[in-house]
């Protein structure tokens, strides 16, 4: 499912940012809704055919008081910071696997955006539910600007683009990335 999702999506990312490339220009404000939940007999993983699936909740039942961004997907980084869901470290609760799962605090701020205000990319957020090894060193160089990373190369599937619009929230809530305005930034138009 996901990948259909990225495919439907780059397209139209990819005007969006030639938009936001050009000189200053006055856009429209991005309207896309979040596609709908999938209902489990058609997610492609539940066999619609066993009665037990009856027994289990769709997601829009079991979703529906989790926080949502402004495209109405879920916000995975609120429900936990809420309490909703406590996650568990290891499926199996292998000492050796949930020792790895440890949060670190450490922020970084990207500052190659052009006109779009800066990333900053929280280690926090992503070791709630990622390890280490999860991006190091496969996706990134542990190490300040060392990754040739580019939007491009991010909707092409490359760096954050592994995970944002397919397992993690998607690349058309810029401002969940892009979240620090500087001097030459223009006014929110996405
Ligand atoms: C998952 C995080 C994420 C999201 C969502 C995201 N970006 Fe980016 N963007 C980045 C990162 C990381 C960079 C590179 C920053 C660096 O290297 O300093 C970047 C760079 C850019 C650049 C600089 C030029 C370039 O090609 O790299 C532009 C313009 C840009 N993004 C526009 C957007 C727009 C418009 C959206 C929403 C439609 C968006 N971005 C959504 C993470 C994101
Ligand atoms: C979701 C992906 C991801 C995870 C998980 C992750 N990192 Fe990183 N890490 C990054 C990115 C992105 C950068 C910045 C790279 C850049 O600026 O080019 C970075 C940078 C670093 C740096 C360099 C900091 C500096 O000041 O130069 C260290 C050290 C680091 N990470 C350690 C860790 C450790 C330890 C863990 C596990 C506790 C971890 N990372 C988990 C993505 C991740
Ligand atoms: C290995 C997978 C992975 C990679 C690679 C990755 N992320 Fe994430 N990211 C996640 C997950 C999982 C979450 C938390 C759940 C969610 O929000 O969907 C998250 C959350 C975030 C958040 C927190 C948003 C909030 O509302 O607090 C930001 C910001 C973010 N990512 C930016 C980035 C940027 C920028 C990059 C690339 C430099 C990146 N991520 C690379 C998986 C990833």
């Amino acid at each position: 499912m996901s990948d259909r999702i990225t495919g439907r999506a780059a397209a139209p990312l990819l005007l969006a940012l030639a938009l936001c490339l050009l000189p200053v220009q006055p856009a429209p404000a991005l309207d896309l809704q979040a596609p709908p939940m999938t209902p489990l007999a058609e997610d492609g993983i539940h066999d619609p055919d066993v009665e037990s699936i009856n027994s289990l909740q769709d997601p829009k039942v079991s979703m529906k008081d989790f926080p949502k961004d402004r495209r109405g997907e879920v916000n995975w980084v609120k429900t936990l910071s809420q309490g909703l869901i406590q996650p568990r470290k290891s499926v199996k609760g292998d000492p050796w696997e949930e020792e790895i799962m440890r949060t670190m605090d450490l922020d970084i701020l990207m500052t190659n955006t052009a006109e779009m205000p800066h990333v900053l990319f929280p280690h926090f957020q992503h070791t709630e539910w990622l390890t280490c090894s999860n991006c190091h060193f496969e996706i990134f160089i542990p190490q300040r600007r060392a990754n040739p990373i580019s939007m491009t190369r991010i909707l092409k599937g490359e760096f954050c683009g592994r995970c944002h619009d397919k397992v993690a929230f998607s690349l058309w809530t810029c401002e969940r990335c892009h979240s620090v305005p500087h001097p030459k930034s223009p006014p929110k138009w996405w």
